[in-house]
């Protein structure tokens, strides 16, 4: 096959066909946007639950063989954090043993496998921004059914991408953003907590960046969210300041006070440097990022 020298890591095919697992998703469906404009030479193909239950084994190594894709780009997962606290069955079954499968698939047909992890693989006790060779030590089911699926990436992939993410929001899913204004359309006051801190990171942004890393063909472990950080407090602070919403009041609280069932990091701020000096891609702050999506969605969000 025709190949052609992109820089970076090395020699990719010109014609390929790149499959996302979890394309309905939030991020899937602004990444699929974003792929079919930026590899239009190319085939990208999205499958989700309808398409493929990646916990059966079998039957999603067979659908993926069949598709012989020269990139699978691996989105999909059980997101609900909490959730996962109380059905810690299907938390592995999706995230780690479903990602084990994609993988087994994957590597059969020498594809290159993209997969989305994310900050919880940390405890947040570093006190400074995560780099991806410190080690992970999830607090949560979540994060370590998340952990166990890159673990697994890394044993039978060759060519793979692990991409750790954060604090996502975007036009297609539900999110903090749109939490926030729709609970300010009916209370006074909001408590929101203020002794986590992380990137808010904007799906298109990150799709963009998802999609670079393709071309460039990157490998091994990015972390990848919008620069500058804040805590879930500041963050909603912003939303309605940016809104133009002040007659709702914001209380600080503690993640005791809130008494969520699953324990997240308090500080899981990525160090994104990795990313700028392999392959030049750089990530705007948050606060831009959130302009940016308010600006142009706001229309609906009201
Ligand atoms: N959201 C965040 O803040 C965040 C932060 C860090 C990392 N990440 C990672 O980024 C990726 C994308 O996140 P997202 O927020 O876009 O997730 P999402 O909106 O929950 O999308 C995940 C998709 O996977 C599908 N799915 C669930 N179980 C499946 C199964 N057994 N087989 C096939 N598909 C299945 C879901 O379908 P249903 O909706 O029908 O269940 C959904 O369409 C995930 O890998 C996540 O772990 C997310």
């Amino acid at each position: 096959m025709d190949r052609l020298y992109i820089g970076g890591s090395g020699f990719i095919p010109k014609m390929r066909r790149i499959l996302v697992i979890g394309a309905k998703g939030m991020l899937g469906r602004d990444l699929m946007g974003i792929l079919h404009s930026s590899f239009s030479k190319d085939e990208v193909i999205g499958w989700d639950i309808e398409e493929i239950d990646i916990r059966k084994e079998d039957d999603s190594v067979a659908k993926i063989k069949d598709l012989r894709p020269e990139v699978v780009i691996h989105l999909a997962a059980y997101t609900d954090v909490d959730g996962c606290e109380s059905d810690k069955e299907r938390a592995f079954a999706v995230n780690a043993e479903g990602t084990r499968h994609v993988a087994l698939a994957a590597s059969t047909c020498r594809a290159k496998m993209v997969y989305l992890s994310t900050d919880y693989v940390f405890d947040g006790k570093k006190g400074e921004p995560y780099l991806e060779s410190d080690p992970p030590h999830p607090l949560n089911v979540y994060g370590h059914s998340k952990l166990k699926g890159e673990q697994y990436v890394q044993e039978w992939v060759e060519d793979s991408l692990i991409i750790r993410t954060q604090w996502l929001y975007g036009p297609f899913g539900k999110n903090f953003v749109d939490s926030i204004l729709r609970q300010a359309g009916e209370k006074k006051t909001l408590s929101i907590v203020d002794d986590q801190t992380g990137s808010p990171t904007y799906t298109v942004d990150l799709a963009k960046v998802i999609s670079g890393l393709i071309q460039f063909n990157a490998r091994g472990i990015f972390h990848v969210a919008n620069s500058d950080f804040c805590t879930w407090y500041t963050f909603a602070q912003a939303i309605l300041k940016l809104s133009g919403v002040n007659r709702v009041k914001v209380l600080p609280i503690s993640s005791k006070e809130l008494g969520r069932p699953a324990a997240r990091p308090s500080h899981s701020v990525l160090n994104c440097q990795k990313l700028k000096k392999e392959t030049g891609l750089t990530m705007r702050p948050w606060s831009e990022a959130l302009e940016d999506y308010l600006s142009t969605y706001r229309q609906s969000l009201s």
